[in-house]
């Protein structure tokens, strides 16, 4: 049954567990993920950004969404629209029947500028004036994702800021927390803590100095009835980078966010843990090593298959680790 975002992080809230709100775009990977969620009885949340709709189209979407609610029944599913630049955009995410939003007001409308703290304010009360009349839940962002080795917002895809962060914006503060909390009244809240979205997180497997869990604590103390959101948890799996070099694929050396701390942030007070990247990660080197092992084989199946296996695996562990399993 599709459900909003603040009734299944209360849930979490008050059992102690994380859900991974994973990005989908394509059949295979809302199948992998509602199966991995079938196998161990976990709650789901999908979630599209605006790269998803233009690459699969809002139709196509929304059915595929409706197909997989229709096919697990009794596995709660959120349908969240991830990163919203604007109100509108959030707006035509409600139409189209999401039952949760992100209004991403730490960046301009173009997604890519910081924006003032009276302009996040602004769109995000807004968003939340309309989403909350039709029951819709609303995340919020705080602080601009990016990295506190760098200063760099650090994604090629398009998503985050561009240019050099300083660093009071690369840490949510609490004080701010509270404060942009009482004044938007969103269900959930995004938090900077040194965390930034694709395959190049950290140069080296990240401590305290470049992730910084321990404030995690803190903000959630300053807001305790709001859910707290990590996004770049991507735990850029070595085995997975390991299998794309293999055939033929060219990976920088880099590093994610480890399970083990994500586990922790989710002990301060996370509730919700965005994952695209070790999706793509799996899929991919998963699809290399069938077709370099198996050259003769054209049938697109035969990899796709391959991917959706790759991908449930990781969803399954992600479910697992977070304390989800058992909990749908
Ligand atoms: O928020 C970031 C996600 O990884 C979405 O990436 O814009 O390529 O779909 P995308
Ligand atoms: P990753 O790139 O680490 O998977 O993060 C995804 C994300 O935060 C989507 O909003
Ligand atoms: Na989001
Ligand atoms: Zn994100």
């Amino acid at each position: 049954a599709l459900v909003s975002l603040r009734q299944l992080l209360d849930h979490a809230a008050e059992h102690g567990y994380g859900v991974p709100a994973f990005n989908v775009n394509d059949m295979e990977q809302i199948q992998a993920i509602m199966e991995a969620a079938q196998d161990v009885q976990a709650p789901v949340i999908l979630q599209a950004s605006a790269g998803a709709r233009s690459y699969a189209g809002e139709a196509y979407l929304r059915h595929m969404v409706l197909a997989a609610i229709e096919t697990h029944p009794e596995i709660p599913v959120v349908l969240h629209q991830d990163h919203g630049a604007t109100p509108a955009v959030c707006q035509a995410s409600i139409r189209s029947g999401f039952s949760s939003v992100m209004m991403d007001g730490s960046l301009r409308e173009d997604a890519k500028t910081p924006a003032s703290y009276e302009y996040n304010l602004e769109v995000t009360r807004k968003v939340c004036e309309f989403a909350h009349w039709v029951g819709v839940s609303v995340e919020g962002e705080l602080g601009c994702l990016g990295s506190l080795e760098t200063g760099e917002a650090g994604e090629e895809d398009g998503v985050g800021a561009v240019g050099k962060l300083s660093h009071d914006m690369l840490l949510t503060d609490p004080v701010q927390a509270k404060d942009f909390v009482a004044q938007t009244g969103v269900d959930a809240l995004a938090i900077a803590i040194g965390t930034s979205h694709g395959a190049y997180k950290f140069t080296r497997q990240p401590t305290g100095d470049i992730l910084a869990i321990a404030r995690i604590a803190a903000i959630h103390a300053a807001v305790p009835d709001t859910h707290l959101v990590m996004h770049g948890s991507s735990s850029v799996p070595q085995e997975w980078l390991a299998i794309i070099r293999q055939h033929g694929g060219d990976i920088k050396e880099t590093y994610g966010v480890p399970v083990e701390e994500i586990v922790r942030g989710i002990g301060s007070g996370v509730r919700k843990v965005n994952i695209d990247t070790d999706i793509r990660l799996a899929m991919t080197g998963a699809m290399r090593q069938l077709f370099a092992t198996q050259p003769s084989e054209f049938d697109p199946r035969k990899a796709m298959l391959a991917a959706k296996k790759a991908a449930r695996g990781i969803c399954k562990l992600r479910f697992e680790a977070f304390g989800c399993a058992g909990q749908a």
